[in-house]
């Protein structure tokens, strides 16, 4: 079945969790889709843990179209969202517009992400004005990491709490068809997702929210370094990973790789054949 921004709204009304995974590359939204994750997340992460920036600000519009492209081929049930990178959205409501249609149209996303509350809702409302859906970005918003002097939990005051539920509701207002809440305490985050009509798909926003949204290469314990601490690991397919290669080069240089099942045969009288050939000539 396919999803959508109304199923994922019929799944908030009806209680059921929606599950949200990034992907960045076909094969890995192949195994997510025959999962049956509800969205796949095409994050600007990729430019920290695909192209291994120490932020997602160097990701430019034509690698969004090139990685949402190869996503959407191999997830025919999720709900793409793609992520509009740093400064597609920022400078005007035009190019906004202009780059939200490009993941669609030549990338084959159902929906574009941006980050941002009350400053970016007349992007939000002239995106959803051209018939694209929006997931909105609240909290920890990787884009700013500038301003906020590294990757923090937000909205820990009194005022900045009462601000995210705010931009909340006037993302909701603009248009918006869900909402990501990241590193947000947890019981902000269930005040946030009890306030409002749309989806909240949390990472680092505790189980209030309607669903969750995790960086596939850290649940799946592929990220070296850093780890954030909302990032559980569900498989280590990173050790996984590593003990197949390890065992790669150990056989390969021993010679027990490839043995008789991994190769090809031929009629031996051809090879017989062959080896006269070159003698007599
Ligand atoms: O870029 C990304 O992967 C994201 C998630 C962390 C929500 O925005």
């Amino acid at each position: 079945m396919k999803n959508t921004a109304s199923t994922l709204l019929k799944q908030k009304q009806s209680g059921e969790k929606i599950t949200m995974l990034t992907a960045y590359d076909y094969t890995t939204a192949r195994i997510e889709d025959e999962c049956g994750v509800n969205s796949i997340l095409i994050g600007d992460s990729l430019g920290m843990v695909m192209q291994g920036f120490d932020d997602t600000l160097p990701v430019t519009m034509d690698q969004m179209v090139y990685h949402t492209k190869m996503v959407s081929k191999g997830a025919p049930n999720a709900f793409i969202v793609a992520d509009m990178p740093f400064m597609s959205y920022q400078v005007s409501i035009e190019q906004a517009v202009a780059n939200a249609g490009r993941l669609v149209k030549e990338g084959g996303a159902n929906a574009v992400k941006l980050e941002g509350g009350a400053e970016v809702c007349d992007r939000i409302k002239a995106i959803v004005d051209a018939s694209i859906p929006v997931v909105a970005h609240l909290g920890l918003t990787p884009q700013s990491v500038n301003v906020f002097g590294g990757f923090k939990v937000q909205g820990k005051t009194y005022e900045k709490a009462e601000k995210l539920l705010n931009d909340a509701l006037k993302v909701q207002d603009a248009g918006a068809c869900a909402v990501v809440l990241e590193c947000v305490p947890s019981k902000l985050a269930d005040i946030i997702s009890k306030s409002l009509l749309i989806p909240t798909i949390g990472i680092g926003a505790g189980n209030g929210c309607d669903g969750q949204v995790l960086v596939y290469t850290d649940m799946l314990g592929m990220t070296t370094g850093h780890t954030p601490k909302f990032a559980k690991i569900f498989a280590d397919a990173g050790q996984a990973m590593k003990d197949g290669i390890a065992a790669y080069i150990e056989q390969t240089n021993s010679g027990a790789f490839p043995s008789e099942e991994h190769t090809f045969s031929i009629d031996d009288e051809i090879i017989e054949k062959l080896k006269k050939g070159k003698l007599s000539s």
